[in-house]
């Protein structure tokens, strides 16, 4: 059975009662409308400690659009029967008020990576992300803490604010998990509407193809996007697309990319 808690009190009462029976805990935050990317994380959590913790908070701070903060999609009653089937022991859905009782006057920010290709599309992303991840890591007081691979520039930028700032839970990445057609898991491919949704696979297959960035570009402009970037670094080719009114990234190794 799933256990539920609203406060972050509750969650923490909790947690301390399992840390003195020596009970592992990995944890997987979210922000909901989940799908089997989210459920594979929850996958290997359970493979690797004794119980699971899932978060699942729509983070106002890390959107730099209203309208899309307003048009994230909730669904939070198909989300707790989702991770009840998947074997989730607990979940966590704290209120905005209670996560930001200092009203964001308190922040994490990275000053280089924090500022290119997602953070220069999206002003402040990042830190709104760092410091919802920092707060609900500290809360979790887990041994691990999962994150995809989908969101390649938030994992390093996570990875990284734990060095950083010593933290005791280990960030474990994820492998994307895709539809059969390439295109990455996203809670805005629902967005897509019938042709877009067929152009949209077009993303894996040209960053997986296309000699140089260059080209990818300009395959991907042929096939009907709006390109944000494409951008090669460290080992990976990263890309931000916009498709009808729905922005797509993904990225993939780029060995694969030859
Ligand atoms: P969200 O978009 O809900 O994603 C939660 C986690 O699922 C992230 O670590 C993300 O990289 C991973 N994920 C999403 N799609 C995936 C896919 N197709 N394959 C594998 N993993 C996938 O990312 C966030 O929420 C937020 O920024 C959060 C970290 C919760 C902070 O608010």
């Amino acid at each position: 059975m799933i256990t539920p808690f609203a406060s972050v009190a509750s969650w923490r009462d909790r947690r301390v009662c399992d840390v003195r029976h020596g009970i592992t805990l990995g944890f997987v935050p979210t922000m909901g409308a989940l799908h089997d990317g989210h459920l594979s994380l929850v996958e290997r959590s359970r493979r690797e400690n004794d119980r699971t913790l899932v978060s699942i908070f729509v983070n106002p701070t890390q959107f730099d659009d209203a309208a899309d903060l307003e048009a994230y999609p909730r669904t939070l009653e198909r989300d707790l029967s989702l991770l009840e089937s998947a074997g989730v022991d607990y979940v966590l859905s704290p209120r905005a008020a209670e996560m930001y009782g200092d009203g964001f006057r308190y922040r994490i920010s990275e000053t280089e990576l924090s500022t290119v290709l997602e953070g220069a599309y999206r002003p402040g992303h990042f830190d709104g992300v760092l410091t919802i991840v920092l707060k609900l890591l500290n809360i979790a007081s887990a041994e691990r803490a999962y994150f995809g691979e989908k969101d390649w520039q938030q994992l390093q930028l996570v990875r990284g604010m734990a060095d950083a700032f010593f933290l005791s839970t280990a960030i474990v990445a994820c492998p994307t998990v895709r539809e059969t057609d390439g295109l990455a898991l996203s809670s805005r491919n629902a967005r897509l509407r019938g042709s877009e949704r067929t152009n949209a696979a077009q993303l894996y297959r040209v960053l997986t193809s296309a000699r140089t960035t260059d080209d990818a570009i300009d395959r991907l402009v042929e096939a009907g996007f709006t390109v944000d970037y494409v951008h090669d670094r460290e080992g990976r080719r990263l890309a931000a697309v916009r498709l009808g009114g729905v922005r797509l990234i993904d990225n993939v190794p780029l060995r694969i990319a030859s």
